[in-house]
């Protein structure tokens, strides 16, 4: 499954802080048998997230990974970002990723980790923390793979 690694910094767009969360989502994707074919680092701007959304979903990655922007800071703007450009928005997601996390922190609540199809592609939206965003991929990874073959209408048995 083509994938591509978005992480939404500031900071580390500008070069002031090492990009931990990309590669450490690359790493869980390449676990889970994906190939990432592109990772790229976008500032917290709602155009800029788009657009690198949007290049990725044309490149023909099923599935887009993001890291960051999520939280309740005035400059985290990754839901806006994708909601803008979304034909919709998949609810479950985001329900299961903030129950699941607040088993391991209260400040889960305060995440807005969502998913969302772009085209053919499923964009999912996790935490910027590196761990938090391995891990709520880690509760939801069980329905991407038939989430994606419905949207690249692959055949499937259910
Ligand atoms: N979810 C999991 N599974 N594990 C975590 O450590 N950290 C959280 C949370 N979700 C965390 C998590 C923290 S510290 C915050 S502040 C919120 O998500 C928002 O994260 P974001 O601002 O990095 O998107």
């Amino acid at each position: 499954m083509k994938t591509g690694v978005i992480t939404v910094s500031d900071r580390a767009s500008k070069g002031l802080y090492d990009d931990l969360g990309g590669p450490a989502l690359k790493q869980a994707a390449i676990g889970y048998g994906w190939e990432v074919v592109d990772e790229t680092l976008a500032a917290d701007e709602i155009r800029e997230i788009q657009r690198a959304v949007r290049r990725q979903a044309a490149m023909g990655c099923a599935l887009i990974l993001t890291t960051g922007g999520t939280g309740v800071a005035l400059r985290d703007v990754t839901p806006e970002a994708v909601r803008e450009i979304a034909v919709r928005e998949l609810p479950g997601f985001g329900e299961v990723m903030r129950m699941e996390s607040m088993k391991i922190t209260a400040n889960a609540i305060l995440s807005r980790c969502l998913a969302v199809v772009v085209d053919r592609s499923l964009v999912i939206c996790l935490p910027g923390k590196p761990a938090g965003a391995v891990e709520c991929l880690g509760f939801v990874s069980g329905a991407i793979p038939h989430c994606v073959e419905v949207l690249q209408e692959i055949p499937t048995s259910c």
